[in-house]
């Protein structure tokens, strides 16, 4: 009976060889004879360069065959996986300081200290770190020129919100000793460091023999809102009043600083007055809910309200990033249908409200499933990911500030006043900064400026000349060319060039630079650094030089992760699925989520008569003068992308 199914796999494989390219044959041979008839239809649409053109529907349907090949063989565990006796979820109905306790079977998965997974296999690089020179990419290839922005689509928010989600997310743990990147001769005079020193990343023995090595995440990468909890209850504790479940927060809605002059929130490390206020609001978020749930259920003391907060005000944020910030991203009504589709599901939020999670994940939605789902993989952040989101692009030479005191114009629009140059919004000069500026005129201003466009030749110089941080928030004595780092970074963690990164993700790799970009200057320039050797393509330059699909304002290659990494962190996480409901979260604390939809709800509710006076968008993540969309009287469903 074996030998016959091995027969038909072998038979069946041959034959959907002669249809796919050459580069997956391997892959297939690998897939059950059902994913590799999944694969042809994806690759086939591949071919034509297709998906995002189909009607919504069907894109939806490419999307979602695409996630489920991911899901089988995109997701590799780093380390072991603990076997022992498995803990009763019951007993943790909340989210614990370091991510412990979530995953039923395994209660240290995504806590703090553990080990990146991968999405990718570790290409090992240790003879090529430095090849090309990383300061010779970095120059040719990355610096800013003249700055770019993504016109109307994204502003500063929305490039301080992903920053915001990053310091929730993931961040290395560094080895004590330190190397040094030299300029070379050739771009030594267009460096704004001619040499920097910083410290490795630390690899540690996984103790299994499939991948040797990995790197540990010293943020949890659960969606649990670490960005203002911290990752650990050391953190935790500085940032909690211990008085009916608050935050701590300053009179004036900003953070408090300590006697160092360092913010008091969950992270601070790399930090600037955009995230800060983010970091603020949600502090706000977080304190109406206690005082909400105090007055309805009046016995809560002060840990089961801070639970209670934390669990709303985490999901809260899950919220506004898959159906408003992602919404923004990747602007097409496939992925409008796709995001809601994730939180609500095909049936929608109407339905949803008044029948709870009807079906799986496709009717249902991803959140509200009744089991949390890891896919066999204990959940983890992955290398693939950190590198897809380094978007240091999205940020500006400088912040334009507005005049709250005018009259808007008709467009809601303030008149400009100060620049105020980026490198003075960082660390703990921007706290200062910002205490002169304050809230709201820094998140008006911030709303009607655009971000800069994931593309080559936008990085900002400003962090070619850089502080960085160590944990909790001090200056290191070195300055750093953070371009330069960036690209040092992926060799150094294993992560695959641009090409193989995407024979892995299924993608049909490049022959030649004009398959990235129709962009001549940008192909002399990559064929200048690179030669002809597609293979050596560094991650980041790919990422930014491909040509985008339209409304993404990333490429599709980093769309592919985030298709896979965005529903994971829903999916596996146990207070989205079995334990999202109003036993855990409370009835008001559910209800709260339940309506709230976007930013400019928890704006509103903050600060109600901002977004009425400046914002004439739709989004609080693009650009507050732009009109917002008008109705298609179309079904979302049934669109076709222009
Ligand atoms: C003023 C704003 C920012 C500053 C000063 C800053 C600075 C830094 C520094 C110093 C590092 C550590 C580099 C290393 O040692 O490897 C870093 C890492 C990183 N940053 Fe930023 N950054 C800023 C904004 C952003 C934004 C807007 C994003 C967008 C997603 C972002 C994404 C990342 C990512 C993904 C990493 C890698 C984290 C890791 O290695 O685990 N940063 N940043």
């Amino acid at each position: 009976m074996i030998r016959l199914t091995e027969l038909i796999k072998k038979l069946s494989s041959a034959s959907l060889h002669r249809f796919i390219h050459q580069d997956f044959h391997e892959a297939v041979d690998r897939m059950t004879i059902i994913d590799a008839f999944l694969f042809l239809i994806v690759h086939s649409i591949d071919k034509l360069g297709l998906w995002h053109r189909l009607p919504v529907f069907l894109g939806l349907l490419y999307l979602s065959v695409r996630r489920h090949l991911h899901q089988e063989y995109s997701l590799f565990n780093v380390g072991r996986s603990p076997t022992g006796v498995r803990y009763n979820p019951a007993d943790y109905p909340y989210r614990t300081a370091d991510g412990k306790y979530n995953e039923p079977f395994n209660e240290g998965a995504g806590s703090q200290g553990t080990f990146f997974g991968r999405n990718v296999l570790p290409v090992n690089q240790k003879d090529k770190l430095k090849k090309p020179d990383p300061m010779v990419v970095a120059t040719r290839l990355l610096a800013r020129k003249k700055f770019i922005d993504t016109g109307k689509q994204f502003n500063m928010i929305a490039a301080s919100w992903i920053q915001f989600m990053i310091h929730d997310w993931v961040d290395h743990l560094e080895e004590t000793e330190q190397i040094e990147l030299v300029a070379p001769k050739e771009v030594a005079n267009q460096c704004p460091l001619k040499s920097f020193r910083f410290y490795k990343t630390k690899e540690v023995p996984t103790g299994f023999w499939d991948i040797k090595s990995g790197a540990l995440n010293i943020r949890t990468p659960w969606w649990d809102g670490s960005a203002i909890y911290g990752s650990n209850e050391k953190r935790l504790h500085k940032v909690r009043t211990f008085k009916d479940g608050k935050l701590k927060i300053s009179e004036d809605g900003l953070l408090l600083h300590d006697q160092d002059g360092i913010a008091v929130s969950g992270d601070v490390r790399n930090s600037w007055a955009g995230v800060s206020i983010l970091q603020a609001l949600f502090v706000k978020e977080h304190n109406a809910v206690c005082d909400t749930l105090k007055r309805e259920y009046k016995d809560l003391g002060d840990e089961e309200l801070y639970r209670h907060a934390r669990l709303v005000t985490s999901a809260v944020i899950a919220k506004v990033h898959t159906i408003d910030w992602t919404v923004e991203l990747l602007k097409t009504d496939t992925l409008l249908a796709g995001m809601r589709g994730n939180w609500y599901g095909l049936l929608g939020k109407n339905f949803k409200d008044k029948f709870g999670h009807v079906g799986g994940a496709i009717l249902g939605g991803v959140v509200g499933l009744k089991k949390p789902e890891n896919h066999g993989v204990p959940y983890s952040l992955t290398e693939e990911f950190v590198s897809v989101y380094r978007m240091h692009s999205l940020l500006p030479d400088y912040l334009q500030l507005r005049d709250i005191s005018a009259a808007p114009d008709s467009h809601k629009s303030p008149p400009s006043t100060d620049k105020i140059p980026m490198p003075s919004l960082i660390g703990r000069g921007g706290e200062k900064t910002l205490s002169g500026i304050g809230f709201i005129k820094l998140m008006v201003s911030m709303g009607h400026q655009a971000s800069g466009a994931l593309e080559p030749w936008n990085y900002p110089m400003w962090l070619r000349d850089v502080v960085a941080q160590d944990v909790d928030g001090m200056d290191r004595p070195d300055h750093v060319d953070l371009a330069a780092l960036e690209v040092y970074r992926d060799r150094e963690r294993n992560v695959a060039r641009y090409n193989e990164f995407r024979r892995a993700l299924l993608l049909i790799p490049i022959s030649k630079w004009e398959d990235v970009t129709d962009d001549q200057e940008v192909i002399e320039a990559l064929h200048e650094v690179y030669g002809d050797e597609v293979e050596e393509l560094d991650l980041l330059v790919g990422l930014m030089a491909e040509k985008k699909i339209k409304g993404f304002a990333i490429s599709e290659t980093a769309f592919i992760i985030f298709l896979l990494m965005a529903t994971r962190r829903l999916e596996a996480d146990r207070f989205f699925t079995s334990n999202f409901n109003e036993e855990t979260y409370t009835k008001k604390g559910f209800e709260w989520v339940n309506s709230t939809e976007s930013l400019k709800d928890v704006l509103d509710r903050h600060y109600p008569e901002m977004t009425a006076k400046w914002m004439n968008s739709a989004s609080a993540f693009s650009v507050w003068d732009s009109p917002p969309p008008s109705p298609n009287p179309i079904p979302l469903l049934f669109r076709v992308p222009k």
